[in-house]
């Protein structure tokens, strides 16, 4: 990004609820079994919502944290951006939901749909913001609740999801830190690879549409799969370029976090070693737009990510969607 204004990442915080979905639960549910889930997809469990908690509850928990972290108050916050597929309802946004929870007086609000790449949408807008100067400070949320669109009947998805949410504060910075690059992607021609076919305005709900169960995830797992593995290397360079690095300058890795085999695959990719990677798959499954920052969260807590650090953020999903991010870690 050649832009007059640098755009850091001020504050981190993240949110899973605390229910515990174990690979033996799974298997009393529908006909899998731990090995299968553990080998396939190296998930071992994952947090699932109550009845009573939806998305804006998580992000509501994961923003505050965001906001104490970087030491502001909600009133300060000029925009609130967040990236769902699963928001609280069809509209109001849940951003609009969030901006109210948590006090954002002064801030505009808005949801965006870009499957798990979401939080890397919603990093480059809120960026944008910034780096054009029109906003000073931008609160940005990847969270979902895909527990609620899962079909537990189907053992193909249901083994896979979670459910969680993470945000971070965006705020100007010197020129040359921070937000270094942003690249984003789509191919929507492969869209019906992963979707939730109704519930919209080309299928709104019926008697019929429930009966299908279409008001589920239908998902071709393993065309996913195959674009996974070329688009995570793909983008991840791509973005390198836009900021003339390579991939050996990058010092930390916090890819989406989908299956470890597709993870594995980036890694070789990349030429990293396994210690410049963050895991959490095994204890949260894939929660699209949430995985990205609540990673990003548990790795900076955890000192895996210090100031001056180079950190490449990587995602994909559906849409299809990707997108990627380098960022010089400017937080000490
Ligand atoms: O963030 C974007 C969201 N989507 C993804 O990231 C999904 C990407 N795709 C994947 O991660 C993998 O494709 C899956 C984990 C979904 C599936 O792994 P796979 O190695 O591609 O397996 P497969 O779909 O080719 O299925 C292999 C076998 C099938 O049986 P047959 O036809 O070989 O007899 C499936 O019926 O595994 C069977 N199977 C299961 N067995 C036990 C599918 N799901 C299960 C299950 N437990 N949960």
């Amino acid at each position: 990004m050649s832009s007059v204004r640098g755009v850091a990442i001020v504050g981190t915080g993240s949110a899973v609820p605390e229910r515990v979905l174990t690979n033996d639960d799974l298997a009393k549910m529908v006909d899998t079994n731990d090995e299968w889930i553990r080998t396939r997809t190296g998930i071992c469990e994952r947090r699932i919502a109550d009845a009573n908690t939806a998305t804006s509850d998580l992000c509501v928990l994961a923003a505050k944290r965001a906001i104490a972290d970087a030491g502001i108050s909600p009133g300060e916050l000029d925009l609130i951006i967040v990236a769902t597929v699963t928001p609280d309802m069809m509209f109001p946004a849940t951003a609009c939901l969030v901006q109210d929870r948590i006090g954002a007086t002064k801030a505009g609000a808005f949801d965006l749909s870009a499957g798990c790449s979401g939080f890397l949408y919603g990093l480059a807008t809120g960026s944008q913001f910034i780096a054009a100067g029109l906003y000073e400070k931008v609160l940005v949320i990847g969270a979902e609740t895909l527990s609620k669109i899962t079909d537990w009947e189907d053992r193909s998805t249901c083994v896979l999801f979670g459910d969680g949410a993470g945000a971070v504060v965006l705020q100007s910075a010197p020129a040359g830190a921070g937000v270094l690059s942003v690249h984003l992607g789509a191919a929507g021609s492969g869209g019906d690879l992963l979707t939730l076919p109704a519930g919209g305005s080309r299928r709104p709900t019926t008697a019929e549409t429930v009966a299908k169960r279409e008001h589920y995830i239908h998902m071709s797992g393993n065309e996913v799969f195959k674009f996974a593995v070329k688009v995570m290397g793909e983008a991840s360079l791509k973005a390198l370029e836009k900021c003339n690095k390579t991939k050996e300058d990058i010092d930390f890795l916090i890819p989406h976090q989908a299956n470890i085999r597709i993870i594995e695959a980036a890694v070789k990719r990349l030429n990293l070693s396994p210690d410049k990677v963050y895991i959490n798959l095994d204890r949260y499954g894939n929660t699209s737009a949430a995985s990205v920052p609540v990673a990003l969260d548990e790795a900076v807590k955890a000192g895996k990510v210090k100031k001056g650090d180079v950190v490449l953020l990587v995602a994909f999903g559906a849409g299809l969607t990707w997108g990627a991010s380098v960022i010089e870690w400017s937080k000490g």
